[in-house]
């Protein structure tokens, strides 16, 4: 069950405030690199990759553009994904020729990626590549290829910066591991 203070329900800090600023801070240093001279856009997958979103922007320095798709997994559970990806929120421009960047909080078992690649490679656009805050390699099913990865991390359910568990958590600034009774059945 779900306490009313959300830090009450964290069993512990698995990446810290600091340790994601000093890691965004690198990988949009990084990005800034690579696509220097070139403009990029940023799509980013809601919800859960909306804190890592607005701070990755930020530490990029080329001229960037951003769009938002907001997908959802259909006939799986509130912690495992079905691989049926539904489109709840589609690009709002182009992509035609393109740069562009998927921004997510999470690879999982990679489905969603999966086919969000298959969908936007399918928009055309010059090149496509993924960013990803976090990597969870033990539960993956469908290989991904990750261009740029905040952190690797264990299997273990992790809310904070965007994640959830029921819509809720997604407002702590760190990334933490829910305690098991929280999400056990009663
Ligand atoms: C999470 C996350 C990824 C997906 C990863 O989204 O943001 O999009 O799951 O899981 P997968 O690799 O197993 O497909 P979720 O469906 O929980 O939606 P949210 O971002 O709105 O929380």
């Amino acid at each position: 069950m779900r306490s009313p203070d959300l830090v009450a329900d964290v069993a512990g800090v698995l990446v810290s405030e600091e340790q994601i600023r000093a890691r965004v801070a690198e990988l949009g240093a990084q990005i800034s690199a690579d696509y220097a001279g070139r403009e990029l856009t940023l799509v980013s997958v809601l919800k859960g990759s909306l804190p890592f979103m607005a701070d990755l922007m930020r530490a990029i320095t080329i001229p960037v553009s951003i769009d938002l798709m907001e997908v959802s997994s259909y006939g799986g559970t509130a912690t495992e994904s079905s691989g049926l990806v539904r489109i709840l929120k589609d690009l709002s421009s182009s992509i035609d020729g393109r740069d562009v960047m998927i921004v997510e909080d999470i690879i999982d078992t990679g489905l969603t990626l999966n086919y969000l690649i298959r969908y936007l490679r399918g928009k055309n656009p010059r090149s496509l590549h993924i960013c990803t805050l976090l990597d969870k390699p033990a539960r993956r099913l469908v290989d991904i290829p990750i261009d740029y990865l905040g952190f690797t991390i264990p299997d273990q359910f992790v809310i904070g910066y965007g994640l959830d568990y029921g819509e809720h958590y997604r407002n702590l600034p760190f990334i933490g591991v829910l305690k098991p009774e929280v999400y056990a059945a009663p």
